[in-house]
């Protein structure tokens, strides 16, 4: 069959992108009638919250054009990866997967492979990609995950060879596409896209473009949209909410918006990421002291605890603010659970300035934090700057480490004893006869329970630390 039409009639973008789903349809439809088996497809996911989320928009455009998840790529007959380029290690694994697939398509030539998110939005690794991994069908970037309908059927259409749609800049927002939850009772919801902020290591502005704020009004109204449909955790997504409404007209804050989807019955729990300490206002800490529903967990990323890195990283805080922040956080929320991102090994990184970080890290005892080496990445300030030898970084990393890891223990008893509500997330993949909740804090804890329980909140006693999750009782 053909898949030759175009809208006829001038369309908004969300309905043109409908009309492409509807057509892939027919065609889907069509082919499963001719071979009498389902078309079967994978989405994986690498990276970050925002690319989980987007995913969802990639299953739900797939779902909604008549396909069916195949349980493993190699029975896919369309696999997908939405790409995570942060750091040079996120992009290696790709191409390793990549490698693997080349095998399967030898072995069905007609299975389509997809490449798209932060890599694909990349200039080096895009061209990477088009040269030396031709038999990538499909390759698109960050700002148009929303036309995967389209693109998919330019390709269908095509026959042959790869179909390529990078937006330079996003020109809009799309939403109101289909999207399917991983969980029916929690969800991401983005409410702006993009970052500012240039950090000298960073990416991330480089793919993800400039910041653009959802309307306040459109966010609540998809909140109580998720709240209808069976949600009771929101994780509001930005790579720097703190900066939310800043381009909008009318002043809305993040505060401001929070304070509107505390109002919203039925929802009961609000989380969000990320925040950048420069940014973090004394309205968003009197909300969060306030709220009933904000999770008291804040994940505020470090990068470096020398002022003197800092400055060289652009981050627009020092040493001092940043632990000054955290006393202000810990006075007005004294239970809130602290999460990191730290860099290790960025250019021109002393054993001075290393030791800084170490200190901060003592004086804040992180409930837990991610640790990176720093990765060059092309087209970044720093990727140019003379780089730290790596036995060096090496060596700060596990001593970073190790402290890390002893902190995060100690936060994980901190509640012992204590009745926490966890919303329970899954059946204990390890012990029959119990299931996995997540606490506020963020920390996991496992109960005796059955599956039922699944998308409730349940006070838990904590009855155990178990150095990084708990175990405990139901405390009806
Ligand atoms: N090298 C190492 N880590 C990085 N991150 C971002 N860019 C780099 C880089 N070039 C880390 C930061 C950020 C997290 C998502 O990834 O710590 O907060
Ligand atoms: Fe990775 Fe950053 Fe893209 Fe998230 S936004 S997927 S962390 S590169």
């Amino acid at each position: 069959m053909t898949l030759d039409r175009e809208p006829a009639a001038p369309l908004t973008e969300p309905e043109r992108q409908l009309f492409f789903i509807e057509e892939l349809k027919r065609y889907i439809t069509e082919r499963q009638a001719q071979t009498g088996q389902p078309f079967r497809f994978c989405v994986e996911t690498f990276g970050c919250q925002m690319n989980a989320r987007d995913s969802e928009k990639l299953t739900g455009i797939l779902l909604a054009a008549g396909m069916t998840p195949a349980e493993r790529e190699a029975d896919a007959d369309l696999v997908l990866y939405n790409t995570c380029t942060v750091r040079d290690n996120a992009d290696q694994r790709v191409y390793g997967r990549l490698g693997v697939l080349s095998h399967y398509k030898k072995q069905r030539p007609d299975m389509l492979i997809g490449l798209c998110g932060c890599m694909a939005q990349e200039p080096t690794a895009a061209e990477k990609i088009r040269t030396s991994y031709r038999f990538v069908d499909l390759l698109f970037g960050t700002h148009n995950v929303y036309a995967l309908a389209e693109i998919l059927c330019r390709r269908i259409r095509q026959g042959s060879g790869t179909v390529v749609s990078l937006l330079e800049q996003a020109d809009r927002i799309v939403e109101e596409l289909p999207a399917r939850r991983e969980y029916p009772f929690k969800s991401g919801l983005n409410i702006m896209y993009g970052c500012n902020n240039f950090c000298t290591y960073c990416i991330v502005p480089l793919v993800r473009g400039r910041e653009r704020s959802r309307r306040a009004g459109e966010i609540v109204a998809e909140a109580e949209r998720l709240v209808a449909d069976g949600v009771v955790e929101i994780m509001l997504l930005g790579q720097n909410v703190n900066s939310y409404g800043k381009d909008l007209e009318g002043g809305v804050t993040f505060a401001a918006l929070l304070r509107r989807l505390e109002q919203i019955p039925g929802l009961e729990r609000i989380r969000f990421m990320t925040s950048h300490p420069k940014d973090l206002s004394q309205e968003l800490i009197d909300v969060m002291a306030s709220s009933k529903k904000i999770c008291r967990h804040l994940h505020l990323p470090l990068q470096s605890g020398s002022t003197r890195i800092l400055q060289r990283m652009n981050r627009h805080y020092t040493k001092e603010g940043y632990l000054e922040l955290v006393d202000r956080l810990r006075a007005a929320v004294p239970d809130i659970a602290l999460t990191t991102d730290i860099i290790v090994g960025f250019p021109g990184e002393t054993e001075e300035d290393f030791q800084e970080t170490l200190d901060v890290v003592r004086r804040v005892g992180y409930d837990s934090a991610f640790t990176f080496q720093y990765s060059i990445r092309s087209g970044t300030p720093a990727a140019g700057w003379e780089q730290v030898p790596h036995e060096l970084v090496q060596d700060r990393f596990d001593r970073l480490l190790e402290l890390v890891q002893s902190m995060a223990a100690k936060a994980c008893s901190r509640d012992l004893g204590q009745v926490r509500e966890a919303l329970v997330e899954s059946a204990d993949e390890k012990r029959e006869g119990y299931v996995t909740g997540r606490l506020g804090s963020n920390l996991m804890v496992h109960f005796p329970g059955d599956a039922s329980r699944i998308g409730q909140i349940v006070p838990v006693r904590l009855t155990q630390s178990k150095g990084f999750y708990y175990m405990g009782e139901a405390a009806e």
